[in-house]
């Protein structure tokens, strides 16, 4: 049976998508009028549709739970903290912390996690679907941040 990108997001993700932990996402902004939640479906459902384009080997199960949790530092960086400095710099490694304690990281979601602001982050991606997240990372910010207002 054909599935599409979404299709394959929820697949591997639906414990993620419905849990009470991850839906608070939705109460964070990210870019424009996006919220953190909607951000990681688009950035899991772009990374599977470039893997599947490129026809490419990869751990479809990793990739979207690394993708979902990428961004799962839960606090809205619009806000000046002390705790928030640095953001672009640091949200990577408290996201997978907090995605280590909600749901627990295989080698490659901890990767892919820590190394998505790369070259910000001290973190290198190592594997195919940390340079996925990435790349679906960046393009889904430019959209969301050029996004005309409905
Ligand atoms: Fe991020
Ligand atoms: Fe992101």
């Amino acid at each position: 049976m054909f599935m599409n990108a979404g299709d394959i997001v929820v697949k591997f993700g639906k414990d993620i998508l419905e849990s009470e932990d991850f839906l608070r996402e939705k109460d964070f902004m990210q870019h424009g009028k996006t919220n953190t939640y909607d951000h990681s479906v688009g950035v899991a459902k772009t990374a599977v549709w470039v893997a599947r384009v490129l026809r490419l080997r990869v751990d479809y199960d990793s990739l979207v739970r690394g993708c979902l949790l990428h961004d799962y530092y839960l606090y809205d960086w619009h806000h000046p903290s002390k705790e928030h400095r640095l953001h672009a710099f640091k949200h990577g490694k408290t996201a997978g912390k907090n995605a280590e304690k909600d749901f627990g990281l295989n080698f490659i979601e901890r990767n892919m996690i820590r190394s998505h602001m790369f070259p910000l982050s001290s973190v290198v991606p190592i594997y195919k679907e940390s340079f996925l997240v990435g790349l679906a990372d960046k393009y889904c910010t430019v959209k969301e941040i050029f996004r005309r207002k409905p």
